[in-house]
């Protein structure tokens, strides 16, 4: 979820370098909640958004697992493992990256039996598999830059299976927006594009409901 926006379009951004550096700072200063969560939100709400996800991720992936096969599924951007750790604990095989050093030491610290975590930027991300599943969330409208999120995008995608789907958490709107030094949503239509041109079809949205949160999940599956 965006933390409160408090500027307009015309706020410096980070650049790439200074993106990783705040992050790397907010996970050592922030609790592990707040730092991936909503800033401005205590402890025992970001919680509740963190449970409120999580069953939406049940809804994006399904609720079935597989021992003998298990779901090999993307977390892009884990920050300290949150969600990355809930699917494992579904029975699904889980990859996380991070740029974050500090938050993909507390992933390893951390982690379930069917659960790797590196240390590797979105568009960087080459691993030798495919997966059934990539999940970014809240990560790409944190790239400020313009060049560096549409990479990223078509790098995430081109790591999906034939079949499998891939879910980017963005607002649902019309327009870009830059909101913080740290915030730029971008619209729908432009996820829509380069998915598109990346074989994908657009599936669904799915909102968190959760107080005015205006996230939404991308949802699309690959289908050439
Ligand atoms: C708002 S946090 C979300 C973390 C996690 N997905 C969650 O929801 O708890 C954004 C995360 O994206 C990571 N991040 C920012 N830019 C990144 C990039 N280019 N590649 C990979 N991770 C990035 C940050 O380090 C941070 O952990």
């Amino acid at each position: 979820m965006p933390d409160s926006p408090s500027s307009g379009p015309d706020v410096p951004t980070l650049s790439p370098t200074d993106s990783r550096a705040y992050w790397d700072r907010r996970h050592r200063r922030q609790d592990n909640l707040a730092a991936g969560g909503h800033i401005g939100f205590d402890r025992g709400t970001n919680a509740m958004l963190y449970a409120v996800r999580s069953a939406r991720l049940v809804e994006v992936l399904g609720a079935a697992n597989d021992v003998v096969a298990p779901l090999r599924v993307l977390d892009a951007g884990c920050g300290q493992g949150l969600f990355a750790r809930t699917l494992g604990s579904f029975g699904h095989t889980v990859d996380g990256i991070d740029t974050s050093t500090y938050a993909i030491d507390v992933c390893r610290e951390l982690a379930g039996p069917s659960e790797s975590y590196e240390m590797s930027a979105l568009v960087d991300w080459q691993p030798s598999h495919l997966y059934d599943a990539v999940l970014s969330i809240d990560v790409l409208y944190h790239l400020m830059d313009d060049d560096e999120w549409a990479s990223s995008v078509e790098n995430l995608a081109s790591l999906v299976r034939l079949g499998g789907l891939i879910g980017l958490v963005d607002h649902d709107a019309d327009v870009a927006r830059v909101w913080a030094e740290y915030q730029k949503t971008r619209p729908t239509n432009q996820y829509r594009d380069l998915l598109s041109g990346c074989g994908f079809e657009m599936r669904r949205s799915v909102r968190n409901d959760f107080r005015t949160d205006p996230s939404i999940m991308h949802v699309a599956v690959r289908v050439a």
